[in-house]
């Protein structure tokens, strides 16, 4: 893909694949818009499917499969015990990750599930680079604590530097070093780190990483659900890199971890999960969990048809025609976006383009969640539903305050080889208008607040009609295009 020159100068993100079956969108009228996101509480996780143009939500379960994966799916076995289908999923991850053991799970969180049901008890203490929504959730329910030790590159949003997953090493130690090591959990590694910007980190730093773990013998856990992204940054960003295979760096990264664990619904573009094991003693700690809460040792909860096209799929992510379709089309939207002044995060990372809202709505408090009411707009604005990053996606603390985030950002996920190009240019052109017109734009307030996890199904609205104002200038602006 990158390779290619256009005699125009022009640079476009070519695809290297065909579309070979297609699903008919609906754009509805922004009367209907208007109505349907206020029935959603403003939550774009409450929209119906049917009221969405560019489902930007997220990228998870919803990749386009390859003509290979759908023709596997044919062959899967069913049996309940000694299932080819296992067979096949096992022996293909540990060819890629050289791992001796596999426990199956029906998607990523519920390997958290049993990682920190296993490691996790309370008082314990978990490093990260960064969280995940249920990875914080899960440790923190077993009693554990994180500590986040991003470098501090990681949390600029506007920056050139091409790895701001990376850990701050000298802070690891520290925090290990006070700690005791009896008292870390594991040090989990996230690739393509999700709440940042889909931000890779280095094979140095994960290398770095290792030896400090090494030096205080403590664990190293990988989440690989990124891990496409973060192998296609390796490739093009990190100089020692440059003339090693995909499969080459995947095997170097794997080789520092004692655990790697991933939801397929995002590595290898199918629908499951599974932890990669290197010791026989972990594998016996972990495995009793899987048959309680998954399923039989040979699925986990997935369906066979399912690993199949997963197998499948982490061959193909092996293969950097295959992965550099996202962080191109990302690359591109990001770039054409701050040429019209946009603000968003950078350098452009994988899973999706993220607005950068503290700036975009910086009339807005945070209490009144802006990347939410941002993400209402843009829905209201162009039928493209996105994901609220920010404050909303928070947990309140013990006494019941809001935790402000670090960062407000809305996630526009593009599932890989999902969009076209021409898509992507409208999301562009409605963001710009959006922009434009930020004034217009309020914040939100809860009308129906859960305890856990809030932001997927809690319920808020406007805090005045602002909704209804930038539907007249929409109108003013559009006339009665769609
Ligand atoms: N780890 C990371 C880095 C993730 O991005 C996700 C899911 C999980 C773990 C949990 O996996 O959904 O299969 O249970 N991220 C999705 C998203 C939900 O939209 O970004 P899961």
């Amino acid at each position: 893909m990158a390779q290619v020159k256009f005699f125009s100068g022009e640079q476009v993100p070519l695809e290297m694949h065909k579309v070979r079956i297609v699903q008919k969108l609906n754009l509805p009228p922004v009367e209907h818009r208007l109505k349907a996101i206020t029935e959603a509480g403003n939550n774009t996780f409450l929209l119906q499917n049917k009221d969405v143009f560019m489902d930007m939500l997220t990228d998870s379960g919803v990749n386009a499969m390859s003509d290979q994966q759908q023709a596997a799916m044919l062959i899967a076995d069913d049996s309940y015990a000694g299932s080819a289908t296992y067979t096949r999923l096992e022996s293909k991850l540990r060819e890629i990750f050289g791992m001796a053991y596999f426990l199956p799970a029906h998607q990523g969180r519920a390997c958290e599930n049993i990682l920190s049901q296993v490691l996790v008890s309370p008082g314990s203490i978990v490093p990260m680079n960064y969280h995940f929504t249920t990875t914080k959730a899960h440790i923190t329910l077993n009693g554990g604590v994180i500590e986040e030790l991003v470098s501090d590159a990681g949390l600029e949003v506007v920056s050139v530097h091409p790895f701001k997953g990376n850990m701050d090493i000298a802070r690891l130690s520290a925090v290990i070093e006070e700690h005791g090591s009896n008292k870390i959990a594991f040090v989990r590694m996230e690739a393509g780190t999700n709440l940042i910007g889909g931000q890779p980190f280095s094979l140095e730093n994960l290398t770095n990483v290792r030896r400090v773990c090494d030096k205080h013998d403590v664990l190293l856990v990988l989440d690989a659900s990124l891990l496409a992204d973060n192998l296609h940054f390796i490739k093009n960003r990190e100089e020692s890199c440059k003339d090693l295979s995909i499969r080459e760096i995947t095997r170097k990264m794997a080789d520092l971890c004692d655990i790697i664990y991933f939801s397929a619904r995002k590595l290898g573009c199918a629908r499951g999960g599974g932890i990669c094991i290197r010791t026989e003693e972990l594998y016996r700690r972990m495995r009793g969990l899987v048959p309680l809460y998954e399923g039989f040792l040979t699925y986990g909860g997935m369906s066979v048809r399912e690993m199949e096209a997963l197998t499948v799929g982490l061959d193909e992510t092996m293969d950097e025609d295959v992965i550099n379709q996202g962080p191109q089309f990302i690359g591109f939207m990001v770039d054409e976006l701050q040429k019209r002044g946009v603000p968003v995060i950078t350098p452009a990372g994988g899973l999706g383009c993220h607005l950068n809202v503290m700036q975009f709505l910086e009339h807005v408090p945070q209490a009144q969640y802006p990347a939410g009411a941002l993400a209402s707009a843009l829905y209201i604005a162009s039928g493209i539903r996105g994901m609220e990053r920010g404050t909303l996606s928070e947990q309140r603390d013990p006494d019941g305050n809001e935790v402000l985030a670090n960062m407000e950002l809305v996630r526009l996920a593009l599932p890989r080889r999902v969009f076209t190009l021409s898509q992507v240019k409208y999301a562009i052109d409605r963001i710009s208008w959006l922009h434009e017109n930020r004034h217009l734009i309020g914040g939100l307030v809860f009308t129906e607040e859960p305890e856990i996890l809030r932001f997927f199904y809690g319920r808020l609205k406007p805090v005045s009609d602002w909704q209804q104002k930038l539907f007249e200038k929409f109108r003013e602006d559009f006339g009665d295009s769609l």
